[in-house]
Formats: structure tokens, C-alpha cells, sequence
């Protein structure tokens, strides 16, 4: 993926150093921001660019209006844990700020109003139970009639004051120049291979250097270094956004989302090269990645949707589609990797608020490395086991038995010409199934359609041209290669052609 940031060689010796950190996107480079400003040595290793995974495709709202509901967290993790939860975000949002101001960074940080508002079958009653339980937790929402000069009739809505949105990779930028200035090091193109607990900690990079650290970062958005703990507690989604250009001033400028679930997300942007326009961001049509493939009729939903409510729309400009990592009881897992690591932290499950989250693994990475306590640690502790979510843990993880059953189906195609140029689809080998991608010359690629995580079939995704593992969200490009954990290692090659040739 094309970011426009500045890029960096591949690590090409072994090193020594207090803090490495695997995965340059938000979570990341704010540890490693935060840790380099502390004097330690830092180093960030990332198998493509900075911002080159979720960060480079978000829709950058910054705000405490957390899409599972405070009147759910407070369920499950109490009023203290709501509390943490509003706190810990909104001191997210001032942080970007503060760092934008201290570091001189133009990321267009844009302090707005978020409003929630009712959709689908949504009952005013639920945003009733929001408004009292923010407030409980701490937020200044109010609830209003209707949402100020937005083209519908919105309804009442919860107003969300001073949330912001900015852009992640003008501020990904900043901070790359401020570890940089700190003495700390980026290495793009390494792929981290394993990560192993000690003292020091070890991270052997697909090149076969090693990196020696007192403490290694896995800000990997779903880590690669775990099996099965983690991945049992969230499921990834794939979701999708249009960006509309729009008449300048058209819309008033704010955060706006409704309350279905999946749901949509919207907000404004200059457009770039046209003063008089601005594009309307808007996403949701969420869906279990690998688990659909049929973006257009997603993307065609999303712009009806978009039409019916902002009928100024006068094209659509952009379309893309990213993946969030969904936490059985709502809360993120930031801390110590579970089970007997000591010197091993992640940075997961931040559902669509992965801008704030990011930000907040950064903070409290940052202490735990240094071995400072700090208070919102409990609250996103990775090894709690909250039995108020058993529900969410034995649906998610009964969904993920079921994708099994693809061992047996036939394939998608039978043979390789029934496949279009520069798409892909499984086929059906004696009793293994094998991922073949066509590309634009019609040059077969075959690889084994065996996730590498936990052994699921992949399935093809054509908007982003990838193979995607309807189990626990590994990705691989249509070479095989990996894009998004919990896999670490590529497919292996096809298995042969039983048939003779
Ligand atoms: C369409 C969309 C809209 C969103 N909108 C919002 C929003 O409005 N507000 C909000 O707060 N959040 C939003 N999110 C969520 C947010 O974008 C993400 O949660 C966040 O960007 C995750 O950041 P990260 O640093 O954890 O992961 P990433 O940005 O994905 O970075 C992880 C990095 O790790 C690297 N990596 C992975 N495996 C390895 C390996 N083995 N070796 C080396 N490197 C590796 C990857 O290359 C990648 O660069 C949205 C997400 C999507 C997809
Ligand atoms: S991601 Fe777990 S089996 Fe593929």
C-alpha cells in the first residue's frame, strides 16, 4: 500500500535494544514515540511501509463514543470500568493534540461534535440508556432533538462535545520525524518470523537477523506471537467506506454515527485539489472477514444510504475496505501477553476505535515498560477473563468451528479458466484445496488454501485483491504472502496435480 510517508531499508544486521516494536501503524509508533522521548532505545520493525495496514485505511474519527455502548461496558466491566473506558479515550484525543502542538505536526487535528442518532429499528430508549450511562462514566453528552443543519431528519441524538478527527498519516509523519530525532530506528520491508520470551527477548526477522530487547512491543493490530488466547477473546471484521465529493459547507463539519449494528460512520474532509468541495466520508456494511465476498452490492447499499440521507452527493470518489479486530466483552487487550511471557506487550481488539486505542496502547505501554503502575491497566488487561461475556465467546468461537466444514465443500471453481484475470478462487484437489490466483497476463499462481494459523480455508476477496481467513482475520496477498496476522508464515505451496500430465 502507497502511504507517501518517508520509507526506511530493511534491517540488514542483528542489534541490541531497550524496546523493539513490531507493527509501525498507530499503536506502534506512539509507543514508540512515547518510549523513544523516555531515552530508551527504540527500534520499530514493520514487513511493509509505516501505516501500510489498518492506519493507512481509517476513517480517523478521534472520540470516546465507543461503538459497543457504555450501557454495555458498564455490564460487563462495572462503572469503574466505563469510567476508565471514557477517561482513558478522552485522554487519548488530548494526547494527539498535545503531541500535534509539541512536535509542530499539520495533521489537520479539528476539534468536532459527535452526534449518535437512531437508525434501522433502534428505539429512542437506547440512546436514553447512553446518554445516563456516559454521563455516569463521566462524558458531558447531551441529548438534543435533532442533529444541527445535517440534510435529514435525524431525530433526537446524544451529543458527543469536542471529539475530533484529524489525518493519521500527516500525523504518522510527524512522529516518524520526532523517533527519528529521538535517536530511534525504523526498519520497513522486516518481517518479524518469531517472537520469543527472555532476557533479553528475542525477535528473529524473516531475513534471519535477530533483534535482542529488554522488551518487545507486538503492535501487529492482531499479534502474531499468540496461538490461541487472544484470538478466542475477538473476531476480525471487514469494513467498508465511500468518500463522496460534496459542495463545500454543504454538510455541517462533525461526527455522525447511527445506531444499527453493523453501523455507519461519517464525516467531512477537504477535498484535495478543489476548495469549493468536500468529501463525505461515510463507512459500515461490516460483515466476519472471509466470510462474504460481494463488495459491490456492499458498496452499492452504503452509497444509497449515503444518497437518501445527504442528497447533495455529487459523486463517489473513493471506495476501500479495511478490518477491525472486535473484543468478545468490548474492551481492547493492551498489556503483557498472556500466559508466562514477562517481557512481551500487545496492542489488540480495538474495535472501531483504533485511533483513540492506538493511542492509548502508547500510554500504557509506555508505563509498563518503564515498570510504572498505571490505572487503566486492569481495565485492558489481555489476560482477563470476563464471564459476563461468555455468550459473545462461545458465539464467535462456535462461528469459528463452523468454517471448518470448508475442508469438505467442493471448490469455488472447478478449473483455472473459469477464473477472470487478476481474481482468484479455490479449487478442489483430491481431498486438498489449493488458492489460485490468475493475474492480469493470465499466469496461474497456486499456493495451499490452508491458513497457516489454525489451518481454515481461505477465501478469495476481490475488492482487496487478497486470500482472507474467515477464522480469526489472517490475510495473505494473492501470492500468498502474509498481510494481516495472527498468521506469521505465508501459504505453502500448492499440493501437486494428483492427475497426469
Ligand atoms: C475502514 C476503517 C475505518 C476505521 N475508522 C476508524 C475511525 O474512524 N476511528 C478509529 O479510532 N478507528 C478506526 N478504525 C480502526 C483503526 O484504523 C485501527 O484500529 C488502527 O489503525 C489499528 O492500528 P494498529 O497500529 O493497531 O495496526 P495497523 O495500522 O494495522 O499496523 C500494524 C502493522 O503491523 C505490521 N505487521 C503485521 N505483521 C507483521 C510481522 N509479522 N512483522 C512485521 N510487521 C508486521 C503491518 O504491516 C502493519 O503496518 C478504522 C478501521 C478501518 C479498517
Ligand atoms: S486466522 Fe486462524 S486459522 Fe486462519
Amino acid at each position: 500500500m502507497e502511504t507517501g510517508l518517508p520509507q526506511f531499508s530493511p534491517l540488514d544486521r542483528d542489534i541490541r535494544v531497550n524496546v523493539c516494536i513490531v507493527g509501525a501503524g498507530i499503536a506502534g509508533m506512539t509507543c514508540a514515540y512515547l518510549l523513544a522521548r523516555t531515552g530508551r532505545s527504540v527500534v520499530v520493525i514493520d514487513d511493509g511501509p509505516i501505516a501500510g495496514g489498518e492506519t493507512g485505511r481509517t476513517t480517523a474519527h478521534l472520540t470516546a463514543a465507543l461503538d459497543d455502548r457504555y450501557y454495555e461496558i458498564e455490564k460487563l466491566h462495572g462503572k469503574d470500568g466505563a469510567r476508565i473506558a471514557a477517561e482513558s479515550h478522552s485522554a487519548a484525543i488530548d494526547r494527539v493534540e498535545n503531541i500535534a502542538s509539541l512536535e509542530e505536526i499539520d495533521c489537520d487535528f479539528e476539534r468536532l461534535d459527535g452526534y449518535l442518532f437512531l437508525g434501522g429499528d433502534s428505539k429512542k430508549k437506547a440512546l436514553d440508556r447512553e446518554h445516563q450511562s456516559t454521563r455516569g462514566a463521566g462524558l458531558d453528552t447531551e441529548m438534543v432533538d435533532k442533529i444541527p443543519g445535517v440534510p435529514f431528519e435525524s431525530g433526537p441524538a446524544l451529543k458527543f462535545p469536542r471529539q475530533a478527527q484529524f489525518h493519521p498519516l500527516k500525523y504518522l509523519n510527524g512522529l516518524t520525524r520526532a523517533i527519528l530525532r529521538d535517536g530511534g530506528k525504523i526498519y520497513c520491508g522486516t518481517h518479524a518470523d518469531k517472537i520469543v520470551d527472555g532476557e533479553p527477548a528475542e525477535v528473529t526477522t524473516a531475513d534471519g537477523h535477530v533483534i535482542t530487547a529488554d522488551s518487545i512491543i507486538v503492535a501487529t493490530n492482531t499479534p502474531v506471537n499468540d496461538w490461541l488466547i487472544i484470538h478466542n477473546k475477538q473476531a476480525a471484521y471487514r469494513t467498508y467506506v465511500i468518500g463522496c465529493l460534496v459542495p463545500k459547507g454543504s454538510i455541517p463539519r462533525g461526527l455522525y454515527w447511527d445506531t444499527p449494528d453493523p453501523y455507519h460512520y461519517i464525516r467531512l474532509q477537504d477535498a484535495p485539489n478543489a476548495a469549493d468541495s468536500e468529501i463525505l466520508i461515510v463507512g459500515g456494511e461490516d460483515h466476519k472477514t472471509g466470510q462474504a465476498d460481494d463488495s459491490a452490492v456492499r458498496f452499492g447499499r452504503l452509497e444509497e444510504w449515503s444518497r437518501k440521507h445527504f442528497p447533495m452527493i455529487q459523486s463517489v470518489e473513493y471506495r476501500w475496505s479495511g478490518q477491525v479486530m472486535e473484543p468478545v466483552d468490548y474492551m481492547g487487550y493492551i498489556g503483557r501477553n498472556p500466559g508466562t511471557d514477562k517481557h512481551i506487550f500487545v496492542a489488540t481488539g480495538d474495535s472501531g476505535n483504533g485511533m483513540t486505542h492506538g493511542t492509548i496502547a502508547g500510554i500504557l505501554l509506555t508505563d509498563l515498560v518503564l515498570g510504572l503502575k498505571n490505572p487503566w491497566a486492569a481495565l485492558y488487561d489481555p489476560s482477563r477473563v470476563k464471564l459476563g461475556a461468555a455468550s459473545d465467546y462461545v458465539k464467535e468461537n462456535v462461528n469459528v468451528a463452523k468454517q471448518y466444514k470448508d475442508w469438505l465443500t467442493e471448490g469455488d471453481v472447478t478449473d483455472a479458466s473459469q477464473i477472470a484475470p487478476g481474481e482468484g478462487a479455490v479449487m478442489r484437489r483430491g481431498s486438498k484445496k489449493v488458492a489460485v490466483y490468475k493475474d492480469e497476463s493470465g499466469t496461474i499462481h497456486e499456493r495451499s488454501a490452508v491458513c497457516t494459523h489454525l489451518y481454515c480455508i481461505v477465501d478469495w476477496n476481490s475488492t482487496e485483491k487478497s486470500w482472507d481467513c474467515p477464522c480469526h482475520g489472517s490475510r495473505f496477498d494473492p501470492y500468498g504472502k502474509v498481510i494481516n496476522g495472527p498468521a506469521i508464515a505465508p501459504l505453502q505451496p500448492a499440493p501437486s496435480d494428483p492427475r497426469p500430465s
